[in-house]
Parts: C-alpha cells; structure tokens; sequence
C-alpha cells in the first residue's frame, strides 16, 4: 500500500520547522474526540485517545484531514455530525478491511469504537495475518473480541442534538459578551440536568466555567443555598490554580467588592483563602442587608467573568428556590454592565410552582437582555434504538423491536429507560450470552413487564417492602441530603455496609462515581429516590430528627462557619415545630442572628 506522496513531502518539509507549541495548535483541535471538543455529553477516557489515533491514521493513509473547514466553530459541528468518508474511497490502495477499521475509530460516540487497544490490535493482527496466509486482507466481524459482558448504559446524550446545538449557540454568544437566561423545562427524568451538565462540559472547552447549584426540596427555607453552593463551587476550582492566577483573581474580586469582603467570607468561608481575612462590615437594617448583599454579590459575579468566561451559574430544580435566591437572581439583568454571564435554571414543569420560572422569563424578556426557553419531549424510538445498541453491542436494527416495547413501557423518558432496562437486567430478562458473546433478551417476557412511568411510586413501592434497618438508613440519607452519617445508636458499621450495598443491588443507591457524592460514599441514584425515602419519614420522627439536627449542629458550630450554620439550625428549629421544645419560635433574620 502506498502512502500519498503529498502527504510525505509535506511532512518531510513542514514538520521539522514547527515546535511543538505550533504544532499541537495546528493538529490538536480536529483530532479532538467529539466528547473531548465538548459537543457531546461524556466524559474522555481511553477511547477518546483511539479516537485521536484514528485521525492520524486516516490522515496518514489518505493524505487529507477526514474533517475539513478554515472556521474552527464549523469545523467542531462536522467533527459531530458528518460522517468521514471512507479511507478506501479517497486512496483506493487501501484495503476495505483497514478502511472500515478507522471508521471504527471514528466513531462519534464512544460506545461505538474500540473499547481498548488490545481490541484494535487483535483487528490489525486479524489483517496482517490474513496477508500472510491468504496474500490478502479479508472481511470480518470489527470488534468481535471486545463486547462487554458488563451491563453498562452509555453516559452518552441520545436524541438531543438540537437542543445542543441551540445551547451551544447560547453559550458562544455569552462567551462574546452577552448575559443570557435559559429555561430548561420537562417532566421529571426528562434529562434536564443531564443537558445542563453537558453544556457546562462545552463551557470547560471554551475556557468558562460551570456553577451548579441544585436546589432541594426539603432545603428551600436555607437563604440563598444553592447560589453558595454553586459560588463554593467556583471558589473550589479557584483554588487549585496556580498562585500567580489565585492572585488575579483575588485583585479582581476585591477591587469590585471592597470594603465588603467579610460579607462573601459569612456565606463563602473558604473564600477567605483567596481574598484573605477582611474587616467587619457594619450592621445594618434587614432590607438594606439584602440591597447590600445583593450589590456585592453582583460586583462579585462581573469580578468572576472579568477572569473567566463565560460563566455558567445553573439552578437546578429552581422550582424549589428559596425566595431570596429567586430575587437575587431576578435582579441580575437590570444591569446592563453584566457581560459573560449566563443563567440556566432547569424547571420540573410538573413540579409544586411550575411559574416560577417563567416570571424569571419575563423579567430577562423586559429588560432586554435574551431568554430562551427549551422544553425537553420524550426520546424518541429511534433515539432508544441507538442507546440499546450501544448498550447491548448490537447493530441498531437488532434493536428494533425492544426499542419499540421500551418506548412503549416507559413513554420515552430517560430515567424511566434507565431504570426500566435495569430491572431487567436484574431479572435476567437482559442478559450476556456466555457462549454466543452476544446479548439477549427474552421478548415475550419483556411484553409482559409493567408500564415504568412514575418513578416515585416505583421507588416507594420497593422501600416499603425493606426491612426496617435498611428503611432506617434510607431516611437517615434523605433527612441529611444524601449522607449516610447514622446514630451512634445503629448497628454495626459491617452491617450498615453490607445494607447500603444491598440497597445499591437493587437499584435505590449509587456508589460515588455514579453519583455527586463524596468518593467511596453512597448517593440516592435519583432525587425521586430521596423524596420517596423521605415520604418513609413518620410526622413526629421528623420532628425528632429536625430537634436533633439542630442540637448537633449548635453543639458542633465554630465562629468561622459563617452565616449558612445559623440558617440551618433556624431552620431544623423551625421545621421541627414546637411540640419538643416549648412555646417559643426560631426566625432568621438577615443580620445573621437568630430571633427565638
Ligand atoms: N438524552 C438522554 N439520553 C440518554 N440518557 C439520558 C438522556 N437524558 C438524561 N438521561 C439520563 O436519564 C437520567 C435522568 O436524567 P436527569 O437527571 O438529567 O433528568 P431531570 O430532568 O434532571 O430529572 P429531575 O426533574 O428529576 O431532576 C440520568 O441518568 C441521565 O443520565
Ligand atoms: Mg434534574
């Protein structure tokens, strides 16, 4: 086979004259992985470097680059959505065989490559020996050796390139300089988050950042919770920068904020560790605290997207907001200094307040300033086709007819896909074929299975039927937002593993690479299952546990943990009513003080 002249000579003359710097600006982008590049939602692994390697080979045996076009931005949208030409038609000298290999590698999503080298190199060992003995490369099965007997859905976005794509185009424009506002509603497990996430990945490419901060349910009486959460989030990653950046960021933020640095330090603690200890800041009225916050917590942003842009701060289940949040955030586009900033919140459009959003729309629309709303529809059939087969190692037509009865089953709603497929892999509807290295499924079996649209039903329906220990761990998590610190009172901490792995076997925890939760710990795998446990809660056990927080956290407060420790014991004092405690109520001020 002969490699394309022009492609010798270019690299005998280019190469050597360019540094590595130069070089890697030139060649890097387009061999990005498309997950790399940010244009779809997963994460890199080793198959993005096969990915990488594909390019090069293609351009090594063609000559050409399989994607071209001067425009960087068109380029990344080919990179994602064209598929390359063949190998074998742009330099007929390569055997068929070789060219679908680095199709292979080509693969936009990753479930759709090799899964590892050694899978590519038993293909090119396939050719090299059918050279050897036959004289010439010959057809067979891509990949026979590498289909996983793990049952593994793909992290991949099915079905949803519009809505990135218009999120994207969003995201470039903020990126420029506008403040924009998102809306992402849909039913519950719709993929809201799922698609928030996926455009914070798209920022990390642009060089911005993504701040998230869910919002729960059972926290909406805690001020201003999940802007601090998102704003930690953005300290954190601050943090681990190198000093002359830390540095930067520190003169940005105080020449915007000061002299009221103490007030980011009552919410932010860790703060402190770029802007440094700060003068106190003068106690004032409850409404002037709030024009004061509000005014450094602007400043405080437009310091952030002088450093970085764009920023993306994401309120999630905004639904379940705590008004302060909601009017801080209402006030952001009344200022048109405010450049780089984009907001998205993701809405339940089932939820409690389904409106609360939508007046947010209103505000943006009159001020000016752009707002889009996105409403997310059940996956489609064909979208289902695709994640089985990448799921089950088979071509998307195999899939066809299990497709059909998961649309069927679960109206199309990732979570309940999800979950749905599981159950039936733990049933062993769904299951790898030792000896055929295939997966199977037994049709009639599946047909016949429950319809798997209400989630919280479904999980509440399995807690119930736990035994009482494991129902005890459930409500212990859901009372304290996931964790799974319990009473020294509880069994043995053997026992308590033993239970939560249990309870991860059955689909109701995650372990935490699955889940937003400390490394090694257990999450709930949604928060439907948190809300279902919780329901488990008895009236007067969630009082107990309310007066018991309360207490623990009081006992345990240090004067640096800031405002947000006075909040929450307010609130478990509030929550927890006055039954155990006496006539007497708890109210939290703005002056961070509490009023009993
Ligand atoms: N387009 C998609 N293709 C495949 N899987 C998806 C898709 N969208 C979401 N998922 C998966 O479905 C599950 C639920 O998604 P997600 O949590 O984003 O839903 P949600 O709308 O935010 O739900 P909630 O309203 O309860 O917060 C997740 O495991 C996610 O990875
Ligand atoms: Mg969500």
């Amino acid at each position: 086979m002969q490699m394309p002249r022009e492609y010798k000579s270019e690299r005998r003359s280019g190469a050597a004259s360019l540094d590595a710097g130069s070089f890697f600006a030139e060649v890097s982008p387009p061999s990005l992985s498309p997950e790399q590049a940010g244009r779809i939602h997963a994460a890199p692994d080793r198959r993005s470097d096969l990915y990488s390697l594909g390019i090069c080979i293609y351009e090594l045996l063609t000559g050409v680059s399989p994607f071209q076009d001067s425009d960087s931005s068109t380029m990344s949208h080919l990179q994602c959505t064209r598929v390359p030409s063949p190998p074998d038609s742009v330099n007929p000298d390569i055997p068929p065989i070789l060219s679908k290999i680095i199709l292979k590698l080509l693969e936009k999503s990753a479930a759709g490559r090799y899964q590892s080298c050694s899978g590519l190199r038993n293909d090119l060992f396939q050719c090299l020996n059918d050279c050897k003995v036959l004289g010439k490369t010959s057809e067979f099965l891509l990949g026979l050796h590498e289909v996983s007997s793990i049952f593994r859905i793909p992290e991949t976005l099915f079905g949803r390139f519009p809505e990135q794509e218009a999120l994207h185009q969003v995201c470039d424009a903020v990126s420029a300089g506008a403040a924009e506002f998102v809306l992402l509603r849909g039913r519950a497990g719709i993929g809201k988050t799922a698609l928030a996430q996926a455009l914070g990945k798209y920022a990390e490419v642009k060089k911005g950042c993504f701040l998230s901060g869910p919002c729960a349910q059972f926290q909406s009486g805690i001020p201003y919770l999940p802007i601090i959460r998102a704003l930690k989030e953005l300290v954190r990653q601050i943090l681990t920068e190198n000093d002359a950046s830390i540095q930067r960021w520190k003169r940005e933020i105080l020449t915007a904020i000061d002299p009221n640095g103490r007030i980011l330090i009552d919410f932010i603690p860790e703060i402190k560790g770029i802007i440094g200890e700060q003068p106190p800041v003068p106690e004032l009225p409850p409404e002037q605290t709030f024009n004061r916050f509000r005014l450094v917590f602007r400043s405080f942003l437009k310091a952030c997207t002088v450093c970085r842009s764009p920023i993306i701060l994401f309120l999630d289940n905004v639904e379940w907001a705590d008004p302060d949040s909601i009017r801080l955030i209402a006030d952001l586009p009344a200022d048109s200094s405010l450049h780089g900033l984009l907001l998205v919140c993701s809405e339940d459009e089932g939820g409690m307040c389904p409106r609360q959003a939508e007046s947010m729309l209103d505000v943006w629309d009159n001020s000016g300033k752009k707002s889009h709303c996105i409403s997310l529809s059940p996956l489609t059939r064909d979208d289902i086709r695709r994640l089985l087969s990448e799921t089950l190692f088979c071509k998307p037509e195999q899939s066809a007819a299990l497709a059909q009865v998961c649309l069927e089953k679960t109206l199309g709603i990732p979570l309940c896909i999800r979950e749905f497929l599981c159950a039936l892999h733990r049933d062993g509807l769904l299951f790898f074929d030792t000896i055929r290295m295939i997966w199977q499924w037994k049709m009639e079996a599946i047909e016949k299975r429950e319809v798997l649209n209400d989630l919280l039903g479904l999980y509440s329906a399995k807690m119930r039927n736990l035994p009482e220990a494991s129902q005890r761990i459930l409500k212990m998590m859901a009372f304290q937002d996931g964790s799974a610190d319990l009473p020294a009172d509880h069994e043995p901490a053997e026992d308590v593993q033993k239970r939560l792995q249990q309870l991860a076997d059955q689909g109701l925890l995650v372990q935490s690479d699955q889940a937003l939760v400390p490394a090694g710990a257990y999450g709930f795998v949604h928060e439907l299952a948190r809300q279902a446990a919780f329901s488990l809660i008895a009236e007067d056990e969630l009082a107990a546990l309310h007066h018991a927080s309360a207490r623990r956290l009081e006992q345990s407060a240090r004067p640096q943990d800031g405002s947000g420790r006075l909040f929450e014991i307010a609130g478990h004092l509030n929550a927890g009513g006055t039954g155990m405690l006496g006539p007497f109520r708890v109210v939290s001020n703005y002056n961070n003080k509490l009023i009993v």
